[in-house]
């Protein structure tokens, strides 16, 4: 077994926190600025989180083995999981908030389930699962770096909440599950195939729950005003444009990059100041 890579990130303190704002049922069905295809868009990535964090949890945990001579990667091993049992919760309680405004989630959480844990998950080696769960966690941290970066404006206070401490959380573990990963087996090939199955499931499953919801979606009564005061008239290719704007696409790509250089570590992009700033300022009482 090789020695894992310097880890300038490994004297990190992983805990888990309670979310700063509890968040209610009166959210604006279009919470993201009044953006339909931009909220729908967020709303499916949140319905994979509380199942994927699960399934990452099970796939570091059948290595903690591999982490037993080195008490500081076992703690924020352990903190890391503790972490994402909190987040699967938070997002869960997001469902609610999605039911009550009309939407029916079982179907698509159940064919989620059935595909992603029952059938892919068994079919991959234990290797295979803990190279996608840390290419994943790459993702997250990127997903997390940008709603850092830009505070999120469009979204409404209770979810931008909701999502800030989400990502500040991504951002502080983001190291966590590639230095396992080192440890177990540090070879290229396999973070490739990590990589490979971790950008299929993500967006197969991604577009699979966005149709699901925006199908749902056109058959629901417009919100009325008072839910959704803000107009949300959008033009063809919109949102792609504001996508582009904002920088996401270009971000997801030069972390994909990224990710594919021989000698990539999480820690060289040090984006920790941001995140340990908001969970500093968004301390519960
Ligand atoms: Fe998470
Ligand atoms: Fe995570």
């Amino acid at each position: 077994m090789n020695a894992p890579a310097p880890n300038p990130w490994h004297h990190l303190t992983i805990r888990p926190r309670k979310t700063p704002v509890p968040f209610s049922t009166s959210l604006p069905r279009y919470w993201m600025g009044g953006h339909r295809t931009l909220t729908l868009l967020v709303n499916s990535l949140n319905l994979l989180f509380p199942l994927g964090e699960r399934f990452f949890i099970r796939s570091a945990r059948a290595f903690l083995d591999a982490a037993q001579d080195d008490p500081v990667l076992l703690e924020q091993l352990r903190g890391f999981m503790a972490q994402e049992v909190r987040h699967g919760i938070e997002h869960e309680r997001f469902f609610q908030i999605l039911e009550a405004q009309g939407f029916r989630l079982a179907s698509f959480l159940d064919r989620y389930d059935d595909l992603a844990y029952k059938r892919i998950e068994p079919a991959a080696a234990p290797r295979l699962r803990l190279a996608t769960t840390a290419a994943l966690e790459h993702f997250t941290a990127i997903f997390g770096d940008f709603a850092l970066a830009t505070d999120l404006p469009e979204a409404h206070p209770e979810l931008r909440d909701l999502l800030l401490w989400h990502a500040a959380e991504e951002i502080e573990h983001k190291c966590v599950t590639y230095d396992l990963l080192l440890r177990v087996d540090p070879s290229y090939a396999l973070r490739l195939q990590g990589l490979g199955m971790a950008v299929t499931v993500l967006l197969g499953f991604w577009v699979m729950a966005y149709l699901d919801l925006a199908a749902q979606d056109r058959k629901l009564p417009p919100p009325s005003p008072a839910q959704d005061a803000t107009p949300h008239p959008r033009a063809p290719g919109h949102t792609a444009r504001h996508l582009w704007r904002q920088g996401i696409p270009q971000r997801l790509a030069s972390g994909l990059l990224d990710y594919l250089r021989p000698g990539f570590h999480p820690s060289q992009h040090d984006n920790l100041g941001a995140a340990t700033a908001w969970l500093q300022a968004h301390r519960p009482a």
